[in-house]
């Protein structure tokens, strides 16, 4: 019996329980063993939960870590502190990590897949990124030693919800957002959303997996949508750029740089009709040109699918695949052998 706790049970946790619940005979057919969705550990005391929810749910901690055995943890509650706190605990008892959480990735990420590795076990993180896209495991799977000169994308779909909507259909900023929140799609503070934080944790990942090092938080430049005024909107309309919030990281002579800001794109830029709620990605290398990857950046579904997924591909490849820190010191050393040459 593989028994698995839950942290966090709002849009995203709640999406994963019901991904592993509705799929769970596929599931267990998949993995060899049943599934039992064990705890869930949540916040509030008095907010309101289905009542069919067939798992122990508690506020308590202490609760939640003596409720169970647990084979997996899937966390979804944000921010550092104490998600930072909970994961090192799982990660050090060799218990896998599965997260949707950015922020903690971005800042901490070393340091849990370092004690990931410690505790031969896995700190994943698919669903982080560009919510429905699997390009965390594409970047660490199929692409491991492809050399990699840039990536950039459209990688908050909360901000590109909301300047389709207002370019589109000339609604308000404060319209949209809050039908952005009510979707789901916004985070729990959407400050991170409007001022860039978002999609700039975001590209700190990608860039790691690119191009093999953490940037610190004061390497890469960030601007959000707040920064947008009306005129910045007429004037791309009447000359039909999309106006978009791009988020990059580049490899340039001595180092690695990026950012996060509103740009206009021309007409034929792959990631100018990347419209609403989706996400769009392009990574740029000599021998793979240009891919681009599209797909849902944000959602109840897309991200508990992304988020399964991850635990699965854990699962299929733990006894083949080397550790992520080695694989990324080779992904640096050849990236740096395609210039040498
Ligand atoms: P949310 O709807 O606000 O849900 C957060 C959940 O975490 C709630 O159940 C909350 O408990 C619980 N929680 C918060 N602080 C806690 C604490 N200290 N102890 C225990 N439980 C706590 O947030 P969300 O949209 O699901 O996002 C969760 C994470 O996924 C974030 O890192 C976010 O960036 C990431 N993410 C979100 C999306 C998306 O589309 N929403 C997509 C990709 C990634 P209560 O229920 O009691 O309030
Ligand atoms: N708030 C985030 C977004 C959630 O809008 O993209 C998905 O990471």
């Amino acid at each position: 019996m593989l028994q698995i706790g839950l942290i966090g049970f709002g849009t995203v946790g709640s999406g994963v329980y019901e991904r592993l619940t509705n799929t769970k005979e596929q599931l267990e057919q998949l993995l060899g063993e049943e599934i039992l969705i064990s705890a869930i550990l949540v916040k509030s005391r008095q907010k309101q939960r289905a009542a069919d929810i067939e798992a122990f749910v508690t506020t308590s901690w202490e609760e939640f870590c003596n409720s169970a055995e647990f084979d997996i943890i899937f966390e979804a509650i944000g921010g550092i502190e104490p998600a930072l706190s909970y994961t090192s605990k799982w990660l050090e008892k060799g218990v896998p990590v599965i997260t949707a959480n950015k922020k903690l990735v971005a800042e901490k990420g070393q340091l849990l897949e370092r004690l990931a590795d410690q505790h031969s076990t896995y700190y994943g993180y698919e669903a982080a990124v560009a919510g429905g896209i699997p390009i965390i495991n594409a970047l660490k799977g199929t692409l491991t030693t492809t050399p990699i000169s840039r990536i950039s994308g459209i990688l908050n779909g909360t901000t590109n919800y909301m300047l389709t909507e207002m370019i589109e259909n000339h609604r308000g900023f404060a319209d949209v957002l809050l039908e952005a929140q009510e979707l789901g799609y916004a985070e729990a503070d959407p400050t991170d959303d409007l001022e860039g934080f978002d999609a700039w944790y975001k590209i700190r990942i990608l860039s790691r997996l690119c191009f093999g090092s953490w940037p610190s938080s004061n390497e890469f430049s960030r601007k959000g949508v707040s920064t947008i005024k009306d005129w910045h909107v007429e004037i791309g309309e009447r000359l039909g750029f999309k106006l978009k919030l791009i988020a990059e990281a580049w490899q340039g002579e001595a180092k690695v740089n990026g950012s996060v800001t509103p740009a206009f794109l021309t007409q034929n830029e792959p990631l100018a009709s990347v419209r609403g709620v989706t996400n769009g990605i392009s990574i740029e290398g000599d021998s793979i040109n240009q891919l681009l990857f599209i797909g849902p950046g944000a959602g109840k579904e897309a991200t508990a699918n992304s988020m399964v997924e991850d635990f699965l591909f854990h699962e299929r490849t733990r006894h083949s695949q080397r550790s992520l820190g080695t694989k990324a010191e080779q992904r640096k050393e050849s990236f740096t052998h395609a210039f040498v040459f």
